[in-house]
C-alpha cells in the first residue's frame, strides 16, 4: 500500500472535514459566559479600587480543585500557540480553515469564562495566577508531532482528557457553580473530540497503515499539553492523587474509548509495517495498564493510612 503525501492527505481528508463541520454547526449549543459566573459574589480587589487584596482564607475551593483549576485555564490559555500549530499542520484553507477558525474561537470561550469565574469568586490568587499566565505563554506550545496524522491523533486524545479533566475538576470542586461551568465546557471538548476522532476513523480507511503507525507514535509518547506549566508534575500530582485525571482515567477513559472506536485491535488489512504498529501499541497498552494498577493500589493504600491517622 502506498503512502500518501501531506497534501494528498488534507485533499483526500477535505471532504470529511467539511461534513463534520456540518455535523458540528448541528450539535453545537450556543452559550454565554457570562451567565456561568456568579458576579454578585465579587467585590473590588486591591489597587486602584482600594479594595480588598486575595487572602487564602478568601477561597472556598478545595486545594486539589483549585491546582486543577489553574492548570486548566493556563492549558486554555496557551490558545495563541495551539492556533498557530492547528493552522501550520491542517492549513486554512476550505474546510480545514473553517474548522481551524470556529475551533479557535470555541476554545476562547473557555480561558475567558473560567478566569471570570475565578477572579470573581476569588477562588485562586489573582497575583499568582496573572504571573503564571504570564511565564506559561511566554514559553509558548510546541507540537510534539509532524503531519496531519499524528496531528489528528494528538488531537483526538488531547480533547478527550481536556474534556474528563474539566469534568472531574468541576466535580472536584465541590461548588455547584463551578461544576455547571466546567461541565459545559467539558461538553464543547466532547464535540472536538469526536471532530478528530471522526477525522482520523475516515484517515484510517484511506490509508491503515500510516494511520496506525501515527496513532501509535502519538499514545506512546502522548503528554498533556500544559506539561510546561511551573511545576507541573507536582501539580499533576496533586490532580492524580485527587482522582481527578491519573493513569487509570487516562487508559480507560481516554485512550480506550478512542482505540475501540477506531476498531483498531479489529481491523485486519494492515500491512506488515502496520502491525509491527499495532504489536507495538498493544504492548504499550499492556504496560500502562500494570502501571495503572499499580497506581491505585498504591493510591489506596495511602488514602487508608491517612485515614486511620486522623
Ligand atoms: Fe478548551
Ligand atoms: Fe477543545
Amino acid at each position: 500500500m502506498r503512502e500518501f503525501s501531506q497534501t494528498e492527505l488534507l485533499i483526500e481528508l477535505e471532504p470529511v472535514v467539511a461534513g463534520e463541520l456540518d455535523r458540528h454547526h448541528q450539535m453545537a449549543k450556543e452559550w454565554f459566559p457570562h451567565e456561568y459566573v456568579p458576579w454578585s459574589e465579587g467585590r473590588d480587589y486591591d489597587g486602584f479600587l482600594g479594595g480588598d487584596a486575595w487572602v487564602e482564607t478568601d477561597s472556598k475551593l478545595p486545594e486539589e480543585a483549585r491546582i486543577s483549576l489553574i492548570v486548566n485555564l493556563l492549558t486554555e490559555d496557551n490558545l495563541p500557540s495551539y492556533h498557530y500549530e492547528i493552522a501550520t499542520a491542517f492549513g486554512r484553507d476550505a474546510a480545514w480553515g473553517t474548522w481551524v477558525h470556529r475551533w479557535t474561537a470555541e476554545e476562547a470561550r473557555h480561558g475567558t469564562a473560567l478566569r471570570d469565574y475565578l477572579t470573581v469568586t476569588r477562588a485562586v490568587d489573582p497575583v499568582a495566577l496573572e504571573r503564571a499566565r504570564m511565564s506559561h505563554m511566554e514559553e509558548g506550545f510546541t507540537n510534539s508531532y509532524e503531519g496531519v496524522l499524528h496531528s489528528l491523533a494528538y488531537v483526538s486524545f488531547q480533547e478527550l482528557a481536556t474534556r474528563i479533566s474539566h469534568r472531574n475538576t468541576g466535580r472536584a470542586s465541590g461548588e455547584p457553580n463551578c461544576e455547571r461551568l466546567l461541565a459545559r465546557i467539558a461538553a464543547d471538548e466532547n464535540l472536538h473530540m469526536l471532530f478528530y476522532r471522526n477525522l482520523l476513523d475516515a484517515a484510517f480507511r484511506l490509508t491503515p497503515n500510516q494511520t496506525m503507525r501515527a496513532v501509535t507514535d502519538v499514545v506512546t509518547t502522548f503528554q498533556m499539553p500544559g506539561t510546561g506549566i511551573e511545576g507541573f508534575s507536582r501539580k499533576a500530582m496533586t490532580i492524580a492523587n485527587a482522582g481527578i485525571y491519573d493513569l487509570r482515567l487516562h487508559l480507560d477513559d481516554v485512550l480506550m474509548p478512542v482505540l475501540r472506536q477506531w476498531a483498531v485491535f479489529e481491523m485486519k488489512d494492515l500491512d506488515a509495517e502496520g502491525e509491527k504498529a499495532r504489536e507495538e501499541l498493544a504492548g504499550f497498552l499492556d504496560r500502562l495498564e500494570v502501571s495503572a494498577a499499580r497506581f491505585v493500589e498504591r493510591r489506596d493504600a495511602r488514602r487508608a493510612r491517612q485515614a486511620a491517622t486522623s
